[in-house]
């Protein structure tokens, strides 16, 4: 099966190959001879994927491609202060060969022009010009994810016929808007103009900027962000000289364009597109190139103004302590309290991408006066975190603070909860693996300003199988019992073992724990047991083998009744066993309503 975004990519092919219209550039003797037939589209995602039609594969030298990577070199060579002093970032409404300069200011009106690119290549560092080429081409090879060439016979054309480039140089000396070596900055212009590339590469490096400097295929920084973001910013102003304007207003997308015919154009934080196509419009920009970028930024909706609000809600799911319950079994008075206080809870599950907007959706929901005390937060279906949200969530977390709410951040995995965690202003405290860890957490808390943590051992009738059991009938089950004290960190029970007693929690707390990789031994807590609860019944009756791990977290005592003493109790105590049955089963039918109301709470 071929990918619709191949077919349409094809069908935009098809329309424009026959479109001869254009011209070779002369003034390039070497670049003249291309072949005007040659027609290629590769788009780049920024994962990686690669879409091309056409001769993607055909070398062309980079030519005025090459003017804006080389600028992202000078802003890390030189500070983005100094590069600014020696050239200005306003579109010239001139031609790129230009003989103007912003006189005002003593500086090259843009880094795309000629005379911009001139005074930007010659702010690259290096002792002579062969260490500055090499680094040119070291940063080259990074955005391209491979070594890139040049092409000697285009460089000789270019330095013997670059008279014009020659003269905007001296005239830049001679305002010293550059210093000396003149003709070393000129030599390593014509050089970088010179760079073999083809529409992959075109393709891959304009992903790489649409990643924000790191190349999808090698994983590589080519270029810090901050850098990007200028050259993606001169990219829109200049990238297509004195069509920038029209270009912005059909395509909307930052490109760069060549004298050899090619185009390279960004959508942020999605696509590179590479195009070859050597014919050229009056300006020097590829014809076909252009046509192509309009019928892509329409067919696709690619016009950077066109907004795409990536998502309805923030706010995935919204729910109180009230509506969902911890996985930790609770006894009945604890449930009790978590019933009435569990509102005092309040769950955001948030989605997509946190940038502005979204983070401004989500604090308009503390803006009405909030009724509770624990706000937790859940990133994990979180995707990117843009700079600005820790700060904004952090001011957030400070009012909430002031109105006597704590803010807690749920989901280990999440970049949510890596990036706030690397933030000095979040307290450790504020941190919890997951929803669960984290409401458990919470109903603790509420169960402790009620009172209702139960710190001495419960005894035999408050226990939840032995409810309505009589004096008599308690004696019975006291006798059959023995009582095991485990530490802190002990096996209670094993997964895989043959389950052969039942155990009633009397004081402590319990882990419930899953293996979930063999290999690396990895565990994951699925709930937790309370005082009063009854554990190990359903391996015990029914499954045989037990289904998960149970570890202390504390200290605790346990009641345990061994099947042999309840096979005995059933043959000689049978109201007893009827009772002790009905009440397991009353037990399991209200997890199992408790387990409705939470899929209809979290549904909803
Ligand atoms: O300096 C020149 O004229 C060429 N090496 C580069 C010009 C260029 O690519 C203009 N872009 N359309």
């Amino acid at each position: 099966m071929i990918s619709p975004i191949l077919k349409a990519l094809n069908e935009i092919f098809e329309r424009h190959k026959d479109n001869f219209q254009g011209a070779l550039p002369t003034y390039i003797p070497e670049l003249a001879k291309a072949n005007p037939s040659d027609f290629g589209i590769c788009i780049a995602t920024v994962d990686g994927m690669f879409y091309e039609v056409g001769c993607t594969q055909k070398q062309f030298s980079m030519q005025s491609i090459s003017k804006i990577f080389t600028y992202g070199l000078a802003l890390s060579d030189q500070g983005e202060e100094e590069v600014l002093k020696r050239v200005g970032v306003e579109p010239s409404g001139d031609a790129f060969n230009s003989i103007v300069f912003d006189e005002k200011s003593c500086r090259p009106f843009n880094p795309m022009v000629n005379a911009g690119a001139i005074a930007t290549t010659a702010l690259i560092k290096g002792d002579n010009l062969n260490e500055r080429l090499q680094r040119i081409l070291q940063m080259f090879g990074r955005f391209a994810g491979h070594e890139l060439k040049i092409d000697q016979k285009i460089y000789l054309s270019e330095k013997l016929t670059g008279h014009r480039n020659r003269a905007i140089a001296y005239l830049e000396l001679n305002s010293k808007m550059i210093e000396e070596p003149i003709e070393d900055h000129l030599n390593l212009y014509f050089l970088q103009c010179s760079v073999l590339v083809n529409s992959r590469d075109l393709a891959i490096m304009g992903a790489t900027l649409a990643n924000n400097g790191i190349n999808p295929i090698t994983g590589v920084q080519a270029e810090r962000p901050e850098h990007i973001r200028h050259i993606l910013s001169i990219m829109q102003s200049c990238g297509m000289y004195n069509f920038s304007g029209e270009w912005t207003f059909r395509v909307g997308l930052p490109a760069k364009s060549g004298v050899s015919g090619g185009i390279m154009a960004v959508v942020p934080g999605y696509l590179g597109i590479g195009i070859y196509s050597p014919l050229l419009d009056s300006r020097g920009n590829s014809e076909r190139g252009i046509h192509v970028c309009e019928d892509l930024s329409k067919n696709f909706d690619l016009h950077l103004f066109v907004s795409h609000p990536p998502l309805r809600s923030v706010i995935r799911r919204n729910y109180s302590g009230i509506e969902v319950l911890s996985k930790r079994r609770r006894n009945a008075w604890e449930l009790e309290i978590l019933t009435k206080v569990g509102y005092l809870i309040q769950v955001y599950e948030l989605q997509g991408d946190l940038f502005f907007s979204s983070v401004e959706q989500l604090c308009r929901q503390f803006l009405r006066p909030a009724e509770g005390l624990f706000v937790i937060i859940d990133g994990t279906h979180v995707g990117r975190v843009d700079q600005s949200v820790p700060q904004i969530l952090n001011t957030l977390r400070q009012m909430l603070i002031a109105k006597n709410i704590k803010l807690l951040i749920a989901g280990k995995n999440s970049s949510l909860y890596s990036v706030l965690q690397n933030e000095e202003a979040w307290p450790k405290s504020c941190f919890f693996d997951s929803i669960e860890v984290a409401l458990e957490n919470c109903e603790d808390s509420l169960l402790e300003m009620n009172q209702k943590i139960l710190i001495a051992k419960i005894p035999l009738k408050e226990i939840d199988v032995l409810k309505n059991f009589t004096k008599e009938e308690l004696k019975i089950i006291e006798n059959n019992i023995k009582e095991i004290n485990y530490a802190s960190g002990d096996l209670i029970i094993k997964e895989q073992e043959i389950g052969d007693e039942l155990f009633m929690l009397a004081s402590g707390l319990a882990g419930i724990y899953l293996l979930i990789n063999t290999e690396n031994q990895r565990y994951r807590r699925v709930g937790a047991i309370s005082p009063g609860i009854t554990f190990g019944e359903m391996s015990s009756f029914y499954l045989q083998k037990r289904t998960a791990n149970v570890i202390a977290e504390q200290p605790c005592s346990c009641y345990v009744l061994s099947m042999a003493k309840i096979s005995m109790l059933a043959e000689r105590q049978p109201k007893i066993y009827a009772k002790l049955l009905t009440n397991i089963a009353r037990g399991l039918a209200e997890r199992l309503k408790r387990a409705n109301e939470e899929i209809r709470a979290l549904s909803s």
